[in-house]
């Protein structure tokens, strides 16, 4: 793409123009309003059939079903089904089925009234994310947009509830503008969005975000004794950075620190990947630090407690005359030396030198998000996250979050047992353990450079991107992460030691 009028990323800092409102009464202006209903068909509201009248029409209220029931006056209905589990993630899945439903409309309105079980704020926000969400696309390097942006989201609430669905679908409406842009990023082609180009968009987002912006380029990642990024950086002809953002509220109560692989495209290096279409993928292996930077950039807006400081590792993986050898061994920040016999395995180099400068903040604890091993997604599948740590008060922390915001998650063991399989013959450490334990070995790996910091590891090789269009996630990259991270760092508390 050499156009100037293409950019990767929407320039605007990625913001989309949606707007929220909620109300007590059905807008009379809607030409179509959605009601999720479960599988019982329990519809408060006269739609001009029954149960049984739906089933004959095939809808049976299933989870992912809708169907569009026209209106001799007032908004014509779609009815969405939320299965028997009935809950705020299906209500999200079933926003974001609504918004689908009716792809040429740029409003959508969604009648959550009824639903009190649930706190208000929360079904908002869920609400506001699943629309938002559920129409994403990607459209920066088209010519002409393929499909129609949505533009406003009204929620319908119980009278009680207004004030605080007003609250919850504002904050749903930043989480969701972070989710997107952390789409937007890993959408982006490799080509398009170097390392450079990256450091750049972190600097002009800080701005607008409110946050203090380090880019170090290569020669301060050389004077900085930065290795490990080094050495994965050396066979490209683009330069890597290390892009270290930090955000400050008035009286923080804790430093957290946020780790991010960013490998803008992971070729394999000179372990070349095979020519399979999981290589074409490899564009999205910056997702790591595209959520984090999409997490820092609304941290403000959400009104943090809590100082963050990112550190994203930026670099693609290359093969060339310069590119670093199997058995060459590469001096990492922290003066830990490792012995590269797989380049393909770059991830944890370059989150061994963002890990480390981390350490050195003295955060109270780290989280570290990486697309790290191709045994987490044979694992665990699209769909959930492998997490491991060294700390049980964090790990909680962040199975909260990813229940709240149904970015799913599942802890791996951090099995002790299998660091000798990371024992190098010549160096400190070497980059690959055995066949089996992939992200555990990884993780194990990561370890050596957390020391006794309270620390969180999210693999997200698996969820970083889906092949098929399913209720919030859109085909293509998900985005997974951003509001897991933006929500851990809301609630965010110091682990006691
Ligand atoms: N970026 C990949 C991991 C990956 C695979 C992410 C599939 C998303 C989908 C990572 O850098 C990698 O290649 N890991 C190797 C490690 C191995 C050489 C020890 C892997 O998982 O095969
Ligand atoms: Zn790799
Ligand atoms: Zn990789």
């Amino acid at each position: 793409m050499t156009s100037s009028a293409f950019n990767p990323v929407p320039s605007d800092g990625v913001t989309r123009a949606v707007t929220v409102s909620v109300t007590a009464h059905a807008p009379t202006d809607a030409t179509l309003l959605a009601y999720p209903v479960t599988t019982a068909g329990d519809l408060s509201t006269d739609v001009g059939t029954g149960p049984d009248g739906l089933e004959r029409l095939g809808f049976k209220g299933g989870a992912g079903q809708h169907i569009i029931l026209p209106q001799q006056s007032g908004p014509d209905v779609v009815l969405v089904g939320l299965g028997d589990d009935v809950s705020v993630a299906a209500l999200r899945d079933a926003a974001a089925v609504a918004a689908r439903a009716v792809p040429t409309d740029t409003g959508v309105a969604l009648s959550v009234a009824g639903f009190s079980d649930f706190d208000q704020a929360e079904l908002a926000a869920a609400m506001v994310e699943g629309a938002v969400l559920g129409r994403y696309t990607y459209e920066e390097l088209r010519s002409e947009a393929k499909a129609i942006a949505l533009q406003r989201v009204t929620l319908v609430v119980d009278e009680s509830a207004v004030a605080a669905a007003q609250a919850g679908a504002e904050r749903g409406l930043i989480l969701a503008r972070a989710a997107a842009m952390s789409r937007d990023l890993a959408n982006a082609p490799g080509g398009s969005l170097t390392a450079p180009v990256f450091g750049e968009l972190a600097r002009s987002i800080a701005e607008s975000a409110g946050l203090e912006a380090t880019i170090h380029d290569k020669a301060a990642l050389e004077s900085m004794g930065c290795g490990a990024l080094l050495g994965v950086n050396a066979g490209s002809t683009t330069e890597p950075r290390m892009v270290v953002l930090k955000y400050t509220p008035n009286t923080p109560t804790a430093h957290l620190g946020l780790v991010g692989k960013g490998i803008m495209y992971d070729s394999g290096g000179l372990s070349l990947k095979p020519s399979d279409p999981m290589h074409a993928a490899m564009k999205m292996d910056m997702s790591g630090a595209g959520a984090i930077l999409s997490v820092m950039s609304v941290l403000r807006e959400l009104d943090v407690p809590v100082a963050v400081t990112a550190y994203l590792a930026c670099t693609d993986n290359m093969p060339s005359g310069s590119a670093t050898k199997l058995g060459d061994v590469l001096v990492s920040r922290s003066g830990r030396t490792i012995e590269v016999l797989n380049t393909d395995a770059e991830g944890r180099l370059v989150l061994a030198d963002a890990i480390a400068l981390a350490n050195e903040d003295n955060v109270d604890a780290i989280v570290d998000i990486a697309t790290l091993t191709g045994a987490a997604l044979m694992a665990l599948g699209p769909l959930t996250g492998a997490v491991l740590g060294n700390d049980d008060d964090i790990l909680t922390q962040v199975e909260v979050a990813a229940e709240l915001t149904d970015e799913r998650v599942w802890q791996l063991p951090l099995d002790e047992r299998y660091r000798p399989w990371l024992d190098s013959d010549i160096a400190d450490i070497k980059n690959i353990g055995g066949s089996s334990a992939g992200s555990i070995a990884a993780a194990l790996f990561l370890s050596e450079w957390v020391g006794d910091t309270p620390w969180a590891h999210l693999d997200i090789a698996g969820p970083m991107r889906s092949e098929t269009l399913e209720a919030w996630r859109t085909k293509g990259a998900t985005g997974f992460g951003a509001r897991l991270l933006a929500e851990f760092a809301a609630n965010f508390v110091a682990p006691e030691n």
